[in-house]
């Protein structure tokens, strides 16, 4: 069984190679079977040469003096820095993109999430329920709000909140859903949206690492109240910092602008001429050369996310011939993925045991940049310690922040194997190289593999 899929194997990396060969040119091709000579079998990790000591893939963020410079330059020399017509035309500009009816840029991913909601009365005494696969920002924003954060576990072959087990979740108290489009592959929305409907109970989209991402043609952000995007530096839509708040009710965005603005007068949000301020706010506003770097990038981030598209599929057809490796899987009804990064599972059985921390440290040796992904949000210290503070001890019960309790009920088996065991990444601007680049990653894994005993003894 193992001779004919390692041929299977030899026959799809071969053609591969041959494919890869014919369209890059005789020079390339010598360049690619260059990396099959004996001292390539050594791991770089035991000191053998690294499968990809050259690459392809753009180092990250990407920016061009004639465009990105030129826009930045010009903001600059306008000597008007703060909010003005470049960021009204970058929130243009990204509401049509996403196919909202409105976008308002705030100072980062992390605020968009806060200020969604705060304006959409979200808070204290509420439960919100949330994956326990993503990034931080997601879930200290629930607890920002003074609510309470309700995790449900993953289904580990999408990474994402397994839309079978949110109904059990759903207590009294709960007010929220937030589907997190993590790692760029969308979420199961569509069911997500209909049991938000069944339960009456809003849905704020986590999408900051899923710029352009499709459901059924739709772009993700735009299925719940409001859709959350960060343009933060290693982010494929990066300024540095920065992020968005798309929504089609105009009262809530009204809310929002007003909010982002300390809570001065704007649109709907109105109260006797002259009376100042109206609602309790903050200061969140992006500024005109963020803007400017935005609307330079605009102009790359369709082309790039096709491309990221084109090297995912292609990468997914060789690597899940690998034994041990098993490729994200996306639902049935997305149209396009964003790719963030580009996950897998790893089955150390398969390679003889090798723990998934050896695996990326020789993964990385070869030149390939990778990562072991998040570790167990839903039980790591800010949790207590928030529970633990003045404010929450004053609002909730110590039956509601028994801190042993939640641990119990928050519990996600399937989220702790995959944060431990079984997910890797390999980072997004690898998908903007060539499939030459691909093809070495998927050799050097089968250097890995093929070696693997002598990695785990190292
Ligand atoms: C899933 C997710 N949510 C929220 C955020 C917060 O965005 P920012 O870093 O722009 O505050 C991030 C950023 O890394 C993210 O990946």
């Amino acid at each position: 069984m193992k001779n004919i899929s390692h041929t299977r194997r030899e026959f799809v990396r071969k053609n591969s190679l041959i494919s890869a060969g014919a369209i890059l040119g005789l020079s390339t091709t010598n360049e690619i079977l260059a990396c099959f000579t004996p001292e390539n079998s050594i791991p770089a990790i035991l000191g053998g040469p690294p499968m990809l000591a050259t690459h392809d893939w753009p180092s990250w963020p990407v920016w061009k003096p004639e465009t990105d410079e030129k826009r930045v330059l010009e903001a600059l020399r306008s000597g008007q820095w703060s909010r003005s017509k470049t960021v009204a035309e970058f929130e243009q500009r990204w509401a049509e993109i996403i196919g909202a009816k409105r976008a308002l840029a705030v100072v980062n991913g992390t605020n968009a999430l806060n200020a969604s909601l705060a304006q959409l009365e979200i808070g204290w005494g509420d439960e919100v329920l949330v994956t326990p696969y993503t990034f931080i920002a997601s879930v200290s924003s629930i607890l920002f709000n003074g609510a309470i954060p309700v995790f449900v576990d993953i289904d580990p072959e999408t990474f994402q909140m397994d839309p079978d087990k949110i109904e059990e979740k759903i207590t009294n108290n709960t007010r929220a859903i937030m589907p997190v489009h993590i790692l760029g592959l969308p979420s199961d929305i569509e069911r997500i949206m209909n049991i938000a409907g069944k339960h009456d109970l809003v849905v704020v989209e986590d999408a900051c690492q899923a710029w352009l991402a499709e459901v059924n043609y739709k772009k993700v952000g735009t299925f719940g109240e409001a859709g959350c995007f960060s343009f933060q530096n290693s982010k494929n839509m990066p300024i540095g910092e920065g992020g968005a708040i798309v929504s089609d009710n105009d009262e809530f965005m009204d809310r929002c602008y007003s909010y982002h603005n300390y809570g001065n007068p704007y649109g709907s949000v109105v109260g006797e001429v002259g009376a100042g301020t109206i609602i309790g706010g903050t200061k969140l506003r992006f500024t005109e050369y963020q803007a400017a770097i935005g609307l330079a990038q605009l102009d790359r981030l369709q082309e790039q996310t096709e491309m990221r598209n084109i090297r995912a599929v292609y990468f997914r057809s060789l690597i899940r011939e690998i034994p041990g490796i098993i490729p994200y899987k996306l639902y049935d009804n997305v149209t396009k993925a964003a790719f963030h990064l580009f996950p897998f599972l790893y089955n150390k059985e398969e390679f003889r045991g090798l723990p998934k921390g050896k695996f990326v440290e020789a993964l990385k040796a070869e030149g390939v940049p990778c990562s072991s992904g998040y570790q167990e949000l839903n039980k790591m210290p800010y949790l207590k310690n928030t529970f633990n503070s003045r404010s929450f001890r004053k609002f909730y019960s110590g039956k509601r922040l028994n801190y042993k309790k939640y641990l119990e009920e928050n519990s996600c088996p399937l989220n702790e194997k995959l944060c431990n065991d079984q997910a890797v990444w390999i980072l997004q601007n690898v998908l903007l190289g060539s499939e030459s680049d691909i093809n070495r990653i998927v050799n050097a894994i089968e250097k890995i593999k093929n070696n693997a005993d002598r990695i785990k003894k190292s």
